[in-house]
């Protein structure tokens, strides 16, 4: 066993998102979707829209430098025509709660939900979606310009949104047709892009990017593995490569923020291209409460691999739903041990943001998984304390 220092500059913290803590929001896709009861309701969540400055304390108790949140599209613009002031006040709030605590902020434009006005007008799917986006954008910038915000995200994992709403449709605005989903991924590629320089223009010492969820896949043992292989390779790269590639060529990614979960066994189907995920191997592996699972080898390799773009890498989402408390320390620690063995091999890895800092709305979910290091009603769980010390001490006996 030896002690693993990370470098002294780490970021070290935890990430949320605008709907899953905030409560009471009437204004977006998902509230709507909930009326017609296609999806869980929210409710008031952790109520964090009430109870910021808690989860700032919050933050304070782990030991965290860092803090990745999500600002409300739908509350800051909820017409087309019209910007919520209080909205923005609120979150200018977090932002100097922040800053008096030495807490550094990762802001993230857009994490799933949009305001109920875009969508009626076609959501991501209009030619207009891109420069509806930008308006916000802008209004962000004006708003939060005296403060010195050195990481954004302009999107979260595009590709998760593209799927889970516009190809397999269990998420607003529940499309089941490839070629939509397809044409929001364009839209959502060139939104970034634009986003990412409306950001350099105000903000031009950050660094910005969009947030990948990067997965492991591997082709299936069962049935043709050689079919397998085919749908695994396809998946890998529409799932994994595309965005990357796509920001790298247009220059609009200066550090991968990467969400790091799970993987698949991929087998192959005639009716899909992508194959289906198979779960014949559940009994040979640590699987989460949600069957989601959980190989902390595959993320060094998985960030071994992301090292080709020579990028600097922070952590933006990591973490589990478990039955009991002890499984949550012990995925914090075989994580972020693989993380440091990736750190070993030389890859550039700049922070870790544990998903998520209390138990929240997980979309179709509901209230069904537990992610937080603290509870809804913020109190810490036996992971957060394990957590904290990592925090403090900068290091991990690996
Ligand atoms: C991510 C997503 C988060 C959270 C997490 C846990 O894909 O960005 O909002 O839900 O998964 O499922």
């Amino acid at each position: 066993m030896t002690s693993f220092s990370f470098p002294d500059s780490f970021l070290w913290g935890a990430a949320t998102s605008s709907h899953q803590i905030e409560g009471s929001n009437i204004l977006n896709d998902w509230y709507h979707a909930e009326q017609s009861e296609l999806i869980p309701p929210a409710g008031v969540a952790a109520n964090s829209y009430e109870h910021s400055h808690e989860d700032v304390k919050l933050l304070k108790q782990i030991n965290a430098n860092a803090y990745r949140f999500s600002l409300e599209w739908s509350r800051i613009q909820p017409t087309p025509d019209t910007i919520d002031d209080k909205a923005l006040a609120y979150y200018r709030n977090i932002l100097q709660c922040l800053k008096e605590n030495n807490i550094e902020p990762i802001v993230t434009l857009n994490h799933f939900t949009v305001p109920q006005w875009f969508i009626e007008r076609g959501g991501w799917l209009h030619r207009r979606s891109m420069e509806q986006f930008i308006c916000y954008v802008d209004i962000v910038m004006e708003a939060f310009a005296e403060f010195n915000i050195k990481h954004w995200i302009t999107i979260n994992e595009p590709m998760v949104y593209a799927f889970n709403s516009y190809m397999i449709g269990i998420w607003p605005p529940f499309e089941t047709h490839l070629s939509k989903a397809f044409l929001v991924i364009e839209h959502l590629k060139r939104a970034h892009k634009y986003a990412y320089h409306t950001v350099k223009e105000h903000f031009p010492n950050s660094s910005v990017s969009f947030a990948k969820h990067y997965r492991w896949f591997h082709p299936c043992q069962c049935g043709s593995k050689f079919l397998n292989r085919i749908s695994c390779g396809i998946r890998d790269f529409l799932f994994n490569v595309d965005f990357f590639d796509y920001a790298m060529i247009t220059r609009t990614m200066d550090y991968i923020a990467l969400n790091f979960y799970t993987g698949e066994f991929v087998k192959f189907t005639k009716e899909s291209m992508l194959g289906d995920a198979c779960h014949c191997r559940m009994d040979d592996f640590w699987c989460n409460s949600l069957g989601w699972f959980v190989v902390p080898e595959e993320f060094t390799r998985s960030l071994k691999r992301l090292s080709i773009f020579r990028k600097p890498i922070i952590i933006t989402e990591n973490g589990t739903t478990e039955h009991n408390d002890e499984d949550y320390s012990q995925f914090i620690h075989e994580h972020i041990s693989a993380m440091a063995k990736a750190i070993l091999q030389g890859v550039d890895i700049r922070g870790y943001m544990y998903w998520s800092l209390l138990d929240n709305y997980e979309w179709a979910e509901g209230y069904n998984a537990n992610f937080g290091l603290f509870t809804q009603d913020r109190h810490a769980k036996p992971a957060a304390k394990y957590y904290s010390d990592i925090c403090k001490n900068n290091s991990i006996t690996i």
